[in-house]
């Protein structure tokens, strides 16, 4: 039988992790949308058309000209900086990114999909006593849609050897949708940090002299060969059981929450390819070679966990086709 596919825009889609979750799943994509431009050079590379123009403009044209008038879900990873607790909390009153939930339900109202996938950092639940996130539930609510969530680690969900922890939300316009969604159990943990682990890596990766003080510490705490560490602004920490701290979009930029290992040539940070081992993208997945390396991290970092991503998406399925 030759079933449609169901249809998803991607929203705030950057490199498109939930993208290749939700297409593996069985869906289409028929619209996304991001305005960095880097990132967005990177989907373009990968997937073909993104929009780059802000979702604040987007919504704010007449009619939502972009958006497509009829599709099945609306997949958002959004901006989870004003949630987190590394960014500085304001959550719904920061002016530029806590909002764009609010551009997210509009588009909800006016075209009505089927289903919402929303993405954020674990905090989310907690932010402001809890008041943010009720008020999510309240505005789906308003807009039609019952809402389940839950927090599950990349490492126990997602056979990944990374502990990031994310809050994932699915909601649908119908309650017996819904009553038939269930979020996936946990799954044995089989992929380990020699997978993730590339050979011949470039000198730039390494640390030395040139780094100075730096160098002095990290070579002095990066010992083992079986662990990650991470470079956290003045210390390092070592992870337990070959687990990789959670990936940051600041892992790239410099001095903070850096991802370090040690191997036969020395003490050096991860490659955006082993971040993306860790965040669960195909090998098949390309990098721009005309960006500068911290914009491919801060794109990883930013980024979800595919199969955490691909399980709900397969379930979500299930509960729409059934
Ligand atoms: C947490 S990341 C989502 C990453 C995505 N889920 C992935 O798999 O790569 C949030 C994204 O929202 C985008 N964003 C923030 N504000 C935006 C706006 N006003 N319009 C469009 N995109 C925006 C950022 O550029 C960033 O790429």
């Amino acid at each position: 039988m030759n079933q449609k596919k169901l249809k998803a825009i991607d929203l705030f889609a950057g490199i498109g992790g939930i993208r290749i979750g939700f297409e593996s799943a069985g869906f289409e994509t028929i619209y996304s949308n991001d305005f960095d431009k880097n990132a967005a050079a990177t989907y373009r590379l990968n997937y073909g058309e993104i929009d780059d123009t802000s979702l604040i403009k987007v919504t704010a044209e007449r009619g939502m000209k972009k958006i497509p008038k009829k599709f099945d879900i609306l997949l958002g990873g959004f901006p989870c900086q004003p949630f987190s607790v590394a960014g500085n909390k304001k959550g719904f009153a920061d002016a530029n990114r806590g909002n764009l939930l609010f551009n997210v339900i509009e588009i909800l109202k006016k075209r009505k999909p089927r289903a919402v996938f929303l993405e954020n950092v674990k905090h989310l639940k907690n932010h402001d006593d809890e008041k943010t996130f009720k008020r999510i539930q309240e505005e789906l609510l308003k807009a039609g849609y019952h809402m389940k969530a839950e927090v599950m680690n990349s490492m126990t969900h997602g056979n990944v050897p990374q502990n990031r922890e994310r809050i994932y939300i699915v909601a649908f316009r119908s309650p017996r949708t819904l009553m038939k969604f269930r979020f996936p159990d946990k799954i044995p943990l089989t992929k380990k940090m020699s997978h993730i682990l590339e050979k011949n890596v470039d000198d730039e990766h390494y640390y030395d002299e040139r780094f100075g003080e730096i160098y002095t510490r990290i070579k002095k705490a990066v010992k083992n060969r079986d662990s990650f560490y991470q470079y956290r602004r003045i210390y390092v920490r070592e992870l337990k059981n070959g687990m990789a701290p959670t990936l940051t979009a600041s892992m790239g930029a410099g001095g903070h929450n850096v991802p370090l290992i040690r191997d036969a040539k020395g003490v050096r940070r991860l490659t955006p390819r082993e971040c993306a081992r860790l965040q669960g993208f195909p090998e098949s997945f390309k990098f721009p070679t005309n960006q500068a390396k911290s914009h491919l991290y801060k794109q990883v970092g930013n980024s979800v966990t595919v199969p955490v991503i691909s399980r709900i998406a397969e379930n979500i399925r299930i509960a729409l086709e059934s």
